[in-house]
Parts: C-alpha cells; structure tokens; sequence
C-alpha cells in the first residue's frame, strides 16, 4: 500500500519524481504530495486525490529556484487520518521530511511522549511520528545519521521509509522493514533513485539493490552508503514494454480481452506434448509432499480454494486452504511434510508475505505462485513458479488470477503424475483440454454484447448471489467479488447447494442470482438449486451452455468438453458483467474507491 519514490540527480527532480508516482499509483490514490529541497530552497506540494492532481498543482511550483534539488514523493492509501491535503506525505517537522509506506504500530505511544516534549503534530497519521521522533534526536546529538538510525530503532511495524533534512540538504536517508523499497545507480552519472518497487526504475537505472529487511543507508550524488552489509546489487532490464490502455476504455478491459494471450504465454514451455513440466521445481521432492496449505489473500484466495478441488481430485494430497490473514495468529499446525504454496499477483500483499515467512521459519518446503519477479515473495520462497500475466494495472485483478488457476491446474497434473495418482488415458484427456485454454478466453463480441445490454438491468434491487458448485464456487465469490469492487453493490457468492441453509430467506425480485451452470460439473444438482430460488421469485441470470427456460435472463456459453474449459468461459462473462455494470454507474473502474492493486499492510 502506498508508493514512494525518491531522487538525487541532475534531471529535474519534480518530473522524476511524478513519472515515478505516475507508475506506482496503482498502489493508492487516496492524496498524493512531492518535497523537492536544494542548499537554498524546499518546496513541498500535496493534493488530495489522484496524481493528475498533482500534476496540475506543480505547475505553481517556481522550478527556476530548484536547480540541483533532490526530492521524494508518495502516493497514499490512508490507513490512519482520512484521506486528506493534511494526512497527505511528505510528513514535516520543523526542518526534516518522510514520506513513508506501512505502518507504525506504537505511533501513539510515541506521539504522547513526543508532545510531552514539547512537539506540535498536524496530522492523524501514524507517518508524522518519525519526523519528529528524528528532530527529537538530532536535536540531542547534532548528528543527522545518528538521529536517523535512533528514530528507526523506536519504530515498531512494517515501514519503508524515506526522510531529508534541512540540516544536510543533499542527502536522503533510507530505510526498510516489511514494505518493500528499492534503491538504484541512475543511467545518468552520479544519480541515485528511490522507488516502492523495480516498476518506475526500469529504462532510468540498471543497477538495484531490492532492500531486505532492516536494511537503512543514506545517499547522495553518487554515492550510497548501507549501514549494513546485507545487500546486493542486481540488475534491471533495460526497458519495459509500457503498459498502455492501446484503445480500451480502461486497462481492467484491456486486461480482460489480453487473457487469451497472457494464457498462451502461462503454458509456453510447460505442456510438452503429454506431460507437464515445470523446471523450477525440478529440485522439489515431491514425493514427500504429504499435504499442500494454501495460502493467499481476495481474489487470489479464490484461485487457491479453486485449485484445492483440483489438487484432492487429480494428485490425491489433501489441501487446506488459508486465507493468510487468518492463518498468522491462528497457531497453524505446521508439519514439514507439507508443502506450503502462496499466491500472490504482486507478490507483496502484507498477510502472505508474513504467512510465507512462518511457513518457512517452521522449515516447511515453500512455493509462491506470483505475477511479479523480484518481489519479496519470489526472494523469500524456495520455487517459483511465474504466472507471465504481464503489467496488470486494473486494481481489480482479472488476468492475474486467470493465469494463478492455470498454473494451479497443471500443477496439480503435475503432482499427479509424479505421485503416479493419474492414469495415462485421463493426463491426456486434461492436457488437450489445456491446450484449449487460450482459444477458450478469446471474448466473443456477442457475449460482450448481451453483459452491456443487461448491465443496466441490474442496477438496482438489494444484492446479488453468484451460485456455484466444486470449482464454480469459488468462480462465484470471485464474481462477486468483481462486481462488489469496482460496482459498489451489494454482492455474496455462495455454493448453490447451501443457499436452501439460510439465505434463501432474502429470495425475492429483487434478489438477483447470477447462477453457474456449466453443462460438465453438477448441473443437475445446480439446476434444482436454482429452481429453489426462482420458485422464491428472485430474479435469475444464468450462464450456461443449456438453455434454462425459468431464467429471467439468459447469457449463453459454448459448449465444452471439460469443466475446466468452462471454468475459464464462465470466468470471461463474469468479468466483463462487472466491467460493464461499473462504467454504466459511471465508476472508475481502474481506481474503484478505497481500494489499493498491492495491500503492503496488514
Ligand atoms: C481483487 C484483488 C485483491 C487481491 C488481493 C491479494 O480484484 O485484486 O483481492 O487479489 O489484495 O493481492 P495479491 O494477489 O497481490 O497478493
């Protein structure tokens, strides 16, 4: 959550650092706000809302006194004080300025001592407190690095952090602990850059350092200084194919229709002719392999309780599945015969990374499935298996979690094979069907059409099921989920056979269900469900190969030889429902309210 950057250099520092915040501000938009200092001058800018207002809101900046300034910058996603001008970062003291990304924990401990002693805050953030906890030290010590290592050392949380002073305004002290922060050797001669993750660095720098935790430094022109000896520099590639929205209305749209491809790109490599292969686990012993937990957050906590159907019914190992928020203060029984998979899109989500770190503290095998290389997850975790979805800039995740159940699928034929739990007849029958898939997520104009057209029947009435059954249950709660997200209704997704157990009782007109009736997986059974509910007079979507004549509205599916293949075609409607109920509500679907694309707090 949150995205901070940083420069020292010869360029001019305010277009750096917006460029920088322009690419992070999928990690919050809530208020976004710039310090630029040189020897002479600082001038500090924050605005509430998106980086297009901050963009405005510099033009009243006179750069003609910032020659040489270096400066840092944040995008916010509040978590303490609301988002606001005054809650925004950069956070000032008298004569110092943070911008920071995660949480101080004991920020109130700290502030009652601080005022105590005389200092005045502003804010309601937890972020001020470092401001003040460094000028409290600087003024006891007159040594700015001192004072620094001092303030951090009272921080308790996770926290990156970037901080100058008026007292050395040439230099910017660094810090990590929790969210992640990367530091590079700019392209130019002598520059040094800042930024929450590689993304913004890509075509400025070749050489970063991804911080590990407890890592600090100060820098300036051309030269970093670590207070430790914990790190190493790797390499960047040299550009990056920019994400652009090449004509759709939002990326959440491009993304969808880029499935296909992204899918393809999935199993390149990995479906030789009939086997699965997966050569980042060529080390992983998987006959020891007992049983699998796992682990994720939101949408990919659904890909995981997906791929748990997938995992008990083709390899035969027992699964359970955690949502990883849940699972760090539940004293989880850790055995060392399981196998702990994490999945994560961006590869920082706060809860995950820290459930992968006790699952490899008690010395279980680890695995994270993620889109993001060189996040902190893909450091931490033994194998990693990448999902190759590419940028993905819609804050509602689409491809991501269509590539996590692809991956997820050929894995569980993987184990199955290794642990010889799969006939030969039945591998080949899932691996044609495999290679069905990026056909299958090519979206057809007609069913793009048809969720337009009945987009606006349904804005209005309390709520929506999404019903499902084995791995359409979870298909619904990420339906749900989708609409609930960038839509702002009211949404559950529900196994169908449990609707009859309680919420059947809210049936009524304006009760919409949007039912899940593949013609491969239970339809019987889902069809007598959904009769339930039209017989209660709720009003019924369903998407389906089988025409279903007590729907109210009816979305039509092709026809499909497995239930996986389905899984996907269902998968496309569902999202592009989403996507047109939203821009018919005028939302930004890309930016929906309150939301952040990478959740670096807990
Ligand atoms: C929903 C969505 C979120 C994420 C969740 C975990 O569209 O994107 O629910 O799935 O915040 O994020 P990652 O996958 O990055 O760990």
């Amino acid at each position: 959550m949150c995205g901070i950057v940083g420069y020292i250099g010869s360029k001019d520092c305010v277009d750096v650092l917006l460029d920088g915040l322009k690419e992070l501000e999928y990690r919050g938009y809530d208020s976004a706000g710039i310090a630029v200092m040189n020897a002479e001058h600082i001038s500090v800018c924050k605005v509430l809302g998106k980086i297009s207002n901050l963009e405005k809101k510099v033009q009243t900046l006179d750069r003609s006194i910032l020659k040489n300034a270096i400066g840092i910058g944040h995008t916010r996603w509040a978590t303490h004080g609301k988002p606001s001008e005054l809650n925004a970062h950069p956070h000032l003291g008298e004569f110092s300025y943070v911008v920071h990304n995660g949480i101080i924990e004991n920020y109130k401990e700290l502030k009652i001592d601080l005022e105590e002693k005389g200092h005045k805050f502003i804010s309601q953030t937890d972020t001020e407190v470092i401001v003040h906890l460094f000028e409290e030290y600087y003024n006891l010590c007159n040594n700015t690095k001192e004072a620094f290592k001092k303030a951090i050392s009272h921080l308790e949380g996770a926290f990156s952090v970037l901080l100058m002073s008026k007292v050395e305004p040439e230099n910017i002290y660094f810090f990590k602990k929790g969210s992640p922060m990367v530091v590079a050797k700019g392209k130019v001669k002598n520059e040094v850059l800042f930024a929450s993750t590689d993304a913004p660095l890509i075509g400025l720098a070749e050489d970063v350092v991804y911080l590990e935790d407890g890592v600090g430094g100060v820098a300036r022109l051309g030269n970093i200084e670590f207070f430790s000896k914990d790190y190493t520099w790797s390499k960047l590639p040299t550009s990056k194919a920019y994400a652009q929205k090449d004509g759709y209305r939002f990326f959440m749209e491009k993304e969808i229709y880029e499935q296909s491809d992204v899918a393809g790109d999935c199993t390149l490599g990995r479906i030789h002719g009939e086997k699965i292969i997966f050569d980042e686990l060529a080390k992983l012993d998987v006959d020891s392999i007992k049983e699998i937990k796992l682990c994720a957050c939101g949408t990919s906590y659904h890909s995981a309780l997906m791929a748990s159907y997938l995992f008990e019914r083709l390899a035969k190992i027992g699964v359970k599945v955690e949502i990883a928020s849940e699972f760090r203060y539940k004293n989880p029984l850790l055995l060392k015969s399981t196998l702990f998979i994490a999945i994560s899109q961006s590869g920082e989500t706060a809860d995950t990374l820290e459930a992968l770190k006790m699952a490899k503290k008690a010395g279980l095998k680890t695995l994270v499935i993620c889109n993001v290389d060189n996040s902190s997850m893909t450091r931490l975790a033994d194998f990693c298996i990448l999902t190759r979805a590419g940028i993905e800039k819609g804050v509602a995740s689409t491809k991501a979690f269509c590539t996590q159940s692809l991956v997820l699928w050929m894995l569980s034929l993987y184990f199955a094979e290794i642990k010889k739990n799969i006939s030969k007849e039945k591998l080949q029958d899932e691996i044609s069907a495999l290679r069905e898939v990026p056909k299958t997520l090519l979206v057809k104009t007609k069913i793009h059409e048809k969720c337009r057209r009945l987009a606006k029947r349904y804005l209005h009435g309390h709520g929506f099921f999404f019903i499902g059954r084995d791995v359409f249950y979870p298909l619904a709660l990420e339906g749900a989920l989708k609409l609930k997200e960038i839509s702002y209704l009211h949404a559950e997704g529900y196994p169908s056979g449990e609707m009859k157990h309680g919420p059947i009782a809210l049936a009524d007109k304006e009760l919409f269900t949007i039912a899940l009736m593949p013609k491969n997986m239970l339809y019987t059974k889902t069809k007598s469900n959904v009769e339930e509910l039209s017989a209660r007079d709720s009003t019924i979507c369903a998407i389906s190969p089988l025409e279903f004549d007590l729907a109210d509205d009816f979305i039509k599916t092709d026809e499909k030889s497995h239930y996986m293949l389905e899984f996907f075609d269902i998968l496309i409607v569902l999202q592009i429902f989403s996507l047109e109920v939203s821009i018919r509500l005028g939302n930004d679907v890309d930016m929906p309210r309150n939301l952040a694309k990478s959740v670096t707090v807990e």
